[in-house]
C-alpha cells in the first residue's frame, strides 16, 4: 500500500518563525515547504535578539507564514497526520506564540498534536537528506548549545561532554561582535577568516587537554577583548577572524577525537556514525576538519544541509514524523519547557567553580 504520512512543523524558539510540511511516502522524506523567516533586521540594532520583539514578531508573522507553507506544499490541510511545534528550549515567550499556535491547528483540524525538542530537531537534521540510523555519535553547535551525544535511539541521549561556558555560536557572535562586524555575526567570521593570517594572534584552548570532550570557549572572548584595541584596520578584523577560526577548529579537531574513544570505549563494536549539526555545522572549515579527522578514525560522517543547519520547521515536522510512527503524541496542555535538554539525567556542568 502507498502510505504518505504528512506533518507539519512549527517553530519559533528564538528569532526564526519558520513552517514546514514534511512528508514520507514509502521510507521517502521529502520536504514539501520550509519557511523561514529571520528577524535579524528587527534585532540588529541591538545587537542581540530582544525576547519581546521577537515575540511579538512571530506573533504578527506566524499565520502568513503558516499559510504560505501550506500553499507552496500543495497538501490540502484535512490530509495532514499530524502538527508538530518545538515546546523548547528556547525564548519563553517566543515559544508560547509556535506551541500555542500549533496546538489550536490540531484541535481544530482534530488531528494529533506532537511537542518537540528543538535540539532533537537539530539532532534528526541530517536525516532530511541522508540515510541516518541509530546509534550515532553527535555534535551539536549552536547558539545556545555545545555538546557531544550519544543518540541511542528515537528521544534516547546520553551527554558525553558539553561546554562549561559559552555554546560555540555565542563564541562566534561574541567574538563578530568585539571587533565590530554587525550582527549576527558568526558567519560572517568565516567569510573575514578567509581574508586573515590565521597565525597573527595566539589564542587560548581552554581545557584542551583535560576535562574528557566537555569544552570551553568563554577564555577567548576574555583573550580577545584583550587585544581588541589593537584591531584597527580591515586586516586586523581579518587576521583575528582568521586566527579564532583556525583556534576552533583545532579545539574541535582534539575534543572531538577524544569524543569517538569516549564513545567506543563502553562498545568498540558500535557502528561508527558521526553526525554534526545546529548552525554552527554550516562553518566550512570546521566541516573539512572535522570531515578529516573522521576518515582518519573510520567513522562515518553526516551533515544536515547548509540550510537546514540554522533554525528551521523541516527539523521539527521531522521529529514530529518519527514520533508519529511510534504513536508518541502530545495533550493540548503540554507546557513549554524553556530548558528542556536531550539527556534530562545530565549533571549540570555551567558556571564559575565547575570541576572537570
Ligand atoms: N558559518 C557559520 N560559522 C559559524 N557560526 C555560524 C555559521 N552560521 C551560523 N552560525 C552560528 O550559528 C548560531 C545559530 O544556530 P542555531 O540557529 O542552531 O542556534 P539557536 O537556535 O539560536 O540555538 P539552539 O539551537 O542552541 O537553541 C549563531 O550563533 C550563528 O552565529
Ligand atoms: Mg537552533
Amino acid at each position: 500500500m502507498n502510505k504518505k504520512i504528512t506533518i507539519l512543523g512549527i517553530e519559533s524558539s528564538c528569532d526564526e518563525t519558520a513552517v514546514s510540511v514534511v512528508q514520507e511516502e514509502n521510507g521517502k522524506i521529502k520536504i514539501l515547504s520550509n519557511i523561514v523567516s529571520s528577524q535579524f533586521d528587527i534585532h540588529k540594532e541591538f545587537g542581540g535578539v530582544v525576547p519581546e520583539l521577537a515575540a511579538r514578531a512571530h506573533a504578527e508573522k506566524i499565520d502568513l507564514i503558516a499559510e504560505k507553507a501550506i500553499s507552496e506544499s500543495n497538501i490540502n490541510l484535512n490530509n495532514l497526520d499530524a502538527v508538530a511545534a518545538t515546546a523548547g528550549p528556547g525564548l519563553i515567550v517566543c515559544l508560547t506564540v509556535g506551541l500555542n499556535f500549533g496546538k489550536t491547528i490540531a484541535a481544530s483540524l482534530n488531528k494529533p498534536f506532537i511537542a518537540v525538542n528543538h535540539l532533537e530537531g537539530h539532532a534528526l537534521s541530517p536525516k532530511l537528506n541522508n540515510n541516518l540510523e541509530y546509534p550515532y555519535l553527535l555534535l551539536l553547535i549552536s547558539g545556545g548549545h555545545t555538546q557531544y551525544l550519544s543518540v541511542e535511539s528515537l528521544g534516547n541521549y546520553k551527554r558525553l561532554g558539553t561546554t562549561i561556558d559559552d555554546a560555540l555560536g555565542e563564541a562566534f557572535d561574541k567574538t563578530a561582535k568585539i571587533i565590530g562586524i554587525e550582527f549576527p555575526g558568526g558567519p560572517k567570521i568565516e567569510e573575514y577568516a578567509k581574508k586573515g593570517d590565521s597565525n597573527r594572534f595566539n589564542l587560548p584552548k581552554p581545557i584542551l587537554n583535560r576535562g574528557g570532550c566537555n569544552l570551553s570557549f568563554a577564555g577567548l572572548k576574555t583573550a580577545i577583548l584583550r587585544i581588541q584595541s589593537e584591531i584597527k584596520t580591515e586586516q586586523d578584523k581579518y587576521d583575528l577572524a582568521a586566527s579564532f577560526q583556525k583556534t576552533i577548529e583545532e579545539i574541535l579537531y582534539k575534543k572531538t577525537k577524544k569524543a569517538f574513544e569516549i564513545y567506543l570505549e563502553k562498545n568498540k563494536n558500535l557502528k561508527k556514525t558521526f553526525v554534526v549539526a545546529g548552525g554552527v555545522a554550516a562553518n566550512k572549515g570546521i566541516r573539512d576538519k572535522l570531515t578529516k579527522l573522521s576518515e582518519e578514525n573510520k567513522f562515518e560522517l553526516l551533515f544536515p544541509n547548509i540550510y537546514l543547519c540554522s533554525d528551521n520547521a523541516a527539523m521539527i515536522a521531522l521529529v514530529g514524523l518519527e514520533k508519529y510512527k511510534k504513536k508518541i503524541f502530545n495533550d493540548l496542555n503540554f507546557k513549554v519547557n524553556p530548558r528542556w535538554q536531550l539527556d534530562e539525567e545530565a549533571n549540570f556542568l555551567k558556571g564559575a567553580g565547575v570541576k572537570i
